[in-house]
């Protein structure tokens, strides 16, 4: 059997960090090599290979493909929903080139397999708000949300036409405390728990009935790692695959702290992230995965907490 060399591009952000530490614990940790725009996280340090590299650069990035003989890209590397409406041009040029960078290297050089993640930010104020299934009406209005759907579509038509084995995800909001977010509408739910544990209040930046689609970060570290190792024949969503974990509200989460810190307050000043999250679904049907490759989560609302809460002190 071929070793598997994996290249994880955007090491250093919020998933990267965990899903390198996740993959480097099954792969062997010289087998995965870290790679970022950004200086090493220094919770990679010492575990593993790093290389500096930008994926906009695609000869750089062939080299070190060739060179480090990698056969898994795993690409992170994006610009996510809020910062992407503060800079529209960027977020498009990183969020397609990257990608179709990756998506010829993957043909030319016949990887066995790429990861790359879409969203929930697909889906827009036409997509059903409950259970929101797989296939719908998809019109999205941010430009995040334009170049995930795309993305999904040239990630189908790599598979279709040259039988690229990529697979995706479209992630809800991922709550963690080991890598600081990238600037999303759903980072409301990761800046309440340091809020409450260093100052004992919040001020939200959604309003307190906002139900968003949620996940723990290990549940999502856990769905990748499942979908990239099941079998290809079970695979029969070459777009993205939605996924689910939790749905909660700003108030609900406020609620579910207080549990925990009695004297924690939140307050409410919606600013542009309300218009962003107004337009996403409140819940997703992910159906489809749960029967493709048996996914299913082990968190919820509760259980985040806590363990949020417990790891952070
Ligand atoms: P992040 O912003 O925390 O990390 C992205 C990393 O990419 C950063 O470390 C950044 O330095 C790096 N990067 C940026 N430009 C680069 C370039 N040109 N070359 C190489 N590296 C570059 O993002 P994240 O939250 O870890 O998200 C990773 C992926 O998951 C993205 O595609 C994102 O859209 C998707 N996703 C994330 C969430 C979430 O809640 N975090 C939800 C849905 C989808
Ligand atoms: N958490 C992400 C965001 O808010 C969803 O893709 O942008």
């Amino acid at each position: 059997m071929v070793k598997d060399k994996i290249l994880v591009i955007g090491a250093s952000g919020q998933i990267g960090v965990e899903l390198t530490l996740a993959l480097r614990k099954i792969y062997g940790n010289a087998n995965v090599i870290a790679s970022d725009l950004r200086e090493q996280n220094p919770l990679l340090e010492g575990t593993g290979p790093y290389v500096s590299l930008d994926v906009m650069n695609k000869e750089m990035l062939h080299v070190q493909v060739i060179r480090q003989n990698v056969t898994q890209i795993y690409l992170l590397a994006a610009i996510l929903s809020a910062t992407g409406e503060k800079n529209p041009n960027l977020a498009w040029n990183l969020n397609m080139q990257g990608l179709l960078n990756v998506l010829d290297i993957a043909r030319e050089e016949k990887l066995h397999k790429v990861y790359w993640p879409s969203s929930i930010a697909v889906f827009g104020p036409t997509s059903p708000k409950i259970n929101c299934p797989q296939q719908t009406i998809i019109e999205p209005i941010t430009v995040y949300g334009i170049s995930k759907y795309a993305g999904e579509f040239w990630c189908n038509y790599y598979h279709q036409r040259w039988g690229v084995d990529i697979r995706s995800l479209r992630y809800p909001g991922l709550i963690s405390y080991k890598s600081a977010p990238g600037g999303g509408t759903t980072d409301y739910a990761i800046e309440i728990f340091y809020e409450a544990l260093e100052n004992k209040k919040y001020e939200c930046f959604l309003k307190e009935d906002t139900y968003l689609p949620m996940m723990y970060m290990p549940d999502a570290i856990k769905a990748t790692i499942e979908l990239m190792e099941a079998p290809a024949q079970n695979i029969s969503i070459h777009t993205s695959y939605n996924i689910s974990g939790m749905s909660f509200s700003p108030k609900e989460i406020a609620d579910s702290v207080q549990h925990h810190i009695p004297d924690f307050k939140i307050s409410y000043k919606p600013d542009y992230r309300q218009n962003i999250a107004n337009s996403w679904p409140q819940s997703i049907d992910d159906s489809i995965a749960r029967k493709d490759w048996n996914w299913q989560q082990d968190y919820d609302l509760k259980a985040m907490t806590a363990d949020m809460l417990a790891n952070m002190k």
